[in-house]
């Protein structure tokens, strides 16, 4: 039987996703991409390069290794042929890349749609990446999309495409927003089924040929994160997808029993881009130091990342939700130089303390968190090989969030480079 590493972000998104796959990458026969679309920006460095993918799997730099962007995926094309010409114009050209036929497709329609949503929510907009990733996922649903296989049949596609456009334009008209010509979006359509119709296929036979092989390591990529998932997350501030492992069945076209060994990806403090409720949040002097130090902006958008403590709250709401088997603790050495640091143990609620989110962002929003302060470290851990080797405190922070969340820390990145990560867990190393 195959191995498999299912690697998820288990906070509000930008964990760390993007370096922890590329970090496997070498050893994985398959990285499969099974949710979301170019809202996320997984950040990739190695060789002194820094690279950022939007829908691409994060295994794209290894030539032996097959990227797959799955059935639960939202695809826009347009940004895919986009991305693949930034990486052939960095000298990325020798890749494996396949789409699956029946990945929602993002249409020009979704992103003014999108816009236009945020623009009317006013003071209560999402602070969405305005992809068109919702409008997407709401079509999918509503049965009205399309998807990435009908543009290799081109008279189904100009069918689907008739249809979609007969409701959508009545809807953009009334939003008194641009509307859309059948025969322009065809033939652009069209044109880049020229260009990436050869990678479509019905990728979920690819990835069970692989699962049922002895001699293959599968990993599935997760984008967004745990908080952002349209379940469990901070509604309505969250994404369309399920970020969870648990998205992984359905938006792969695998069985739920190729599920286990889940990688928690979580930064060693908590950060969140655009809107919705954030308890640890911090707002003075410590918040612009980590903001700077971990360059937390955000890599899809720009826009200055939110930051704040570690949440344990959220780091067992989520462990218990994805059934995750152990962290990979990023950023570890963005908490050096910090006199203190906080982990939140439990939230404040109208007089009591609860050990789990609620379920309104109303009362999400009147928690206060009850931290723990622990003794901060000085010493620069970019370099460190070995857990031996972190400074006691940097340690006992570790074992903090182990005893709290019940999970080990399989692996601390110190470090955005391939090379700066200690693998702790056994498991892990041998994967
Ligand atoms: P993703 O969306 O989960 O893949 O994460 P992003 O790439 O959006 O954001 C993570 C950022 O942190 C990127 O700029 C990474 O290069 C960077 N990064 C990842 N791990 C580390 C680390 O251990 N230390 C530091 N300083 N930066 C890191
Ligand atoms: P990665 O994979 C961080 C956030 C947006 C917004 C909300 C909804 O890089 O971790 P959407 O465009 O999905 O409808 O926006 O979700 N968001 C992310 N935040 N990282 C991401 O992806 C995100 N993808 C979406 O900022 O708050
Ligand atoms: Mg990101």
């Amino acid at each position: 039987m195959s191995e498999r590493l299912v690697v998820i972000g288990s906070q509000w998104g930008d964990e760390g996703k993007g370096k922890i796959t590329d970090y496997f990458a070498c050893r994985a026969d398959m990285v499969v991409r099974y949710q979301g679309g170019n809202n996320a920006g997984h950040t990739v460095v190695f060789d002194g390069n820094k690279y950022s993918l939007q829908s691409i799997p994060s295994g794209i730099f290894n030539p032996a290794t097959i990227n797959v962007m799955g059935n639960g995926m939202v695809v826009n094309p347009v940004s895919v042929v986009a991305e693949l010409q930034k990486l052939h114009d960095r000298g990325i050209t020798d890749y494996q890349l396949f789409i699956s036929d029946r990945a929602a497709m993002v249409m020009p329609w979704h992103a003014d749609l999108d816009g236009a949503y945020e623009a009317k929510k006013g003071d209560s907009l999402i602070g969405t990446t305005k992809k068109g990733i919702g409008p997407t996922y709401s079509d999918k649903y509503a049965r009205t999309g399309l998807r990435m296989g009908d543009l290799l049949e081109p008279e189904y596609f100009a069918e689907r495409l008739r249809g979609a456009l007969d409701v959508k334009n009545l809807e953009l008209r009334m939003l008194g927003l641009k509307e859309y010509d059948f025969q322009e979006v065809y033939d652009q359509y069209m044109e880049l089924a020229k260009q990436i119709g050869h990678m479509i296929t019905d990728t979920s036979d690819l990835i069970n040929g692989y699962l049922r092989r002895d001699d293959k390591r599968v990993l599935f990529e997760g984008a967004q994160g745990m908080m952002l998932c349209c379940d469990h997350g901070t509604y309505p501030f969250v994404t369309s997808s399920s970020p969870s492992a648990a998205g992984v069945p359905v938006g792969a076209g695998v069985a739920p029993k190729w599920i286990d060994n889940v990688l928690g990806v979580a930064k060693a403090y908590c950060t969140r881009v655009g809107e919705g409720p954030f308890p640890t949040e911090l707002f003075d002097q410590r918040a612009h130091d980590i903001r700077e130090r971990g360059h937390e902006y955000g890599t899809v958008t720009g826009r200055p990342r939110r930051v704040g403590w570690f949440d344990a709250v959220v780091a067992r709401y989520t462990g218990r939700l994805a059934g995750i088997d152990n962290w990979a603790l990023m950023l570890f050495d963005v908490l050096s130089g910090l006199d203190k640091v906080m982990i939140c143990t439990g939230y404040e609620l109208d007089g009591e303390v609860i050990t789990s989110p609620p379920s309104t962002i109303s009362r999400l929003a009147r928690c206060k968190p009850v931290l723990i302060e622990m003794e901060g470290w000085k010493e620069d851990i970019s370099g460190v090989k070995n857990f031996d080797e972190l400074p006691e405190a940097a340690k006992a922070y570790v074992r903090k969030i182990e005893e709290l969340t019940e999970i080990p820390v399989g692996i601390i990145s110190v470090g955005p480079d391939r090379t700066q990560t200690i693998t702790v867990a056994e498991t892990l190393r041998k994967w």
